[in-house]
């Protein structure tokens, strides 16, 4: 009987089976079967019937004798994106831009081909979720010099793969690993064995011929990127690509990065010509912050750029047991933690009232130098305090937990973004401020200042 080209595995224990199994007889785990090419046999039997290896033996190189030319990088022309990668793509690279439904995935990377295309380099496009004519009234509305990227629509990996190897461009998109297949397997496209598969081969053909690829990820209905966790392994950056369909800020940053931070975040907003990039992003914020009682203005840092957010608190009455706790933007745990710190140390209980925390404009803020932040928005909240300045109030610092404040990176930084805007009173860990009570006294002060 003719033996079939692949073979089921289990993920977990690497049981193998010629057909699928919804439980593993092998380790007992449900649902971990995964289609696999069987492998080619590699092991030959010597003399003595030990068996050794097919492979011819390799010799090793001192690191230092290892011939590494410094390679450009490859501007994608869109200042955000070319931070968030450390400084444009590496040439051979795979990164992979994971995000949501209709997040902007397609217009970024189809604005960043049209980009290289137009500094020279020669990019392919490979659409598999719309047709050529889709992505034509895309690159129509994006202007500049979207429209003359090449592209082919196609789903099979076989002829994506021959067509990078004939066409060999310099950097290509592919939209999306999810939805190509490879035909040997019977998996379903986007089954946890062909997304494997897809991104393997297409890795080491990038590789081989010096390809950037960027590929497009769907995201599972919790914000993870969907597929194998192998592919993230597999790949030299991951991006993901962030916020609320219904807020215009969208922020993208990296998760994974070979060649540079991950603590970089470039932000853009939607608009009718494609994502505008926001360089001043901090400007916005300020300048819509309320002055109303519960909200502060955070000093975070992005990465290496100081930003200014508005972190707004609402507190009320609740016969809810146990009451809301609701965080847009900031860490569940976090807002636990500030409100238990709050509750212990600052003389602020709230637990009898619903609590609603949010960074205003669709931003995630996850540092723990936003806890005074937050903890400041809720005191005000909760007192109803109106700021008699007409500047609103700023803040910064980390809470520990017996109610001391701790210093954060880069201070000198976040006071001078903080003092670009005018806001001078920041209330942050420093001289004469060490303790939450200490601040709170701070705040209060600079709001009657
Ligand atoms: N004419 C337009 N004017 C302004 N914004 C538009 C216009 N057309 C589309 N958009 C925006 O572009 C978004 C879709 O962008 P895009 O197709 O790049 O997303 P995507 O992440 O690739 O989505 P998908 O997951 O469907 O592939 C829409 O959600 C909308 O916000
Ligand atoms: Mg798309």
């Amino acid at each position: 009987m003719a033996r079939s080209a692949t073979v089921f595995s289990c993920s977990a224990c690497g049981h193998e089976s010629p057909k699928w199994h919804g439980r593993c007889p092998g380790c007992g785990e449900w649902n971990s079967f995964v289609e696999e090419a069987r492998p080619a046999p590699t092991a030959r039997v010597g003399a003595n019937g030990v068996k050794r290896s097919a492979g011819r033996a390799l010799k090793p190189v001192p690191l230092a004798e290892v011939q590494a030319p410094a390679v450009a990088r490859l501007c994608t022309g869109i200042g955000e994106f070319d931070r968030v990668l450390g400084g444009g793509l590496v040439p051979g690279s795979l990164v992979l831009i994971g995000g949501s439904p209709g997040i902007g995935k397609s217009t970024l990377t189809s604005g960043a081909l049209g980009n290289l295309a137009g500094a020279g380099h020669e990019v392919l496009y490979v659409s598999g979720e719309e047709s050529a004519a889709q992505v034509k009234l895309r690159a129509e509305r994006l202007g500049g010099h979207a429209l003359s990227v090449p592209i082919v629509a196609e789903t099979d990996l076989e002829a994506v793969l021959a067509t990078l190897e004939t066409e060999k461009p310099d950097v290509c998109v592919v939209d999306s690993v999810q939805v190509l297949y490879d035909p040997a397997l019977t998996g379903a496209p986007g089954s946890v064995g062909q997304v494997r598969e897809v991104a393997g081969r297409i890795m080491r053909v990038a590789k081989e011929l010096g390809i950037a690829t960027m590929l497009v990820g769907h995201v599972t209905k919790e914000g993870s990127l969907a597929g194998p966790r192998v592919l993230e392994h597999l790949v030299d950056c991951v991006l993901s690509f962030e916020g609320e369909r219904e807020r215009t800020y969208r922020t993208l940053r990296a998760l994974k990065n070979r060649f540079g931070s991950t603590n970089e975040v470039g932000v853009f907003e939607m608009a009718d010509q494609g994502l505008v990039e926001v360089e001043d992003a901090s400007e916005r914020f300020v300048t819509e912050a309320t002055r109303a009682p519960g909200s502060v203005v955070l000093c975070a840092m992005e990465g290496s750029r100081p930003l200014l957010v508005e972190v707004q608190a609402l507190v009320a009455p609740s016969e809810l047991v146990p009451p809301r706790r609701v965080a847009n933007g900031v860490d569940r745990n976090r807002l636990a933690l500030v409100l238990a710190v709050l509750a212990r140390h600052g003389g602020v209980s709230l637990g009898t009232s619903d609590v609603f925390v949010s960074v205003a404009g669709g931003v995630r803020v996850d540092e723990p130098g936003a806890d005074l932040a937050i903890a400041l928005a809720l005191a005000s909240a909760a007192k109803g305090i109106e700021p008699a300045a007409d500047k609103p109030l700023a803040a910064f610092g980390e809470l520990g937990l017996t109610g001391e404040l701790r210093h954060v990176a880069h201070a000198d930084r976040r006071l001078t973004e903080a003092a670009k805007f005018g806001l001078d009173a920041v209330v942050r860990p420093g001289d004469g401020v060490r303790t939450l009570r200490q601040a709170l006294r701070g705040a209060a002060r600079a709001h009657a200042a």
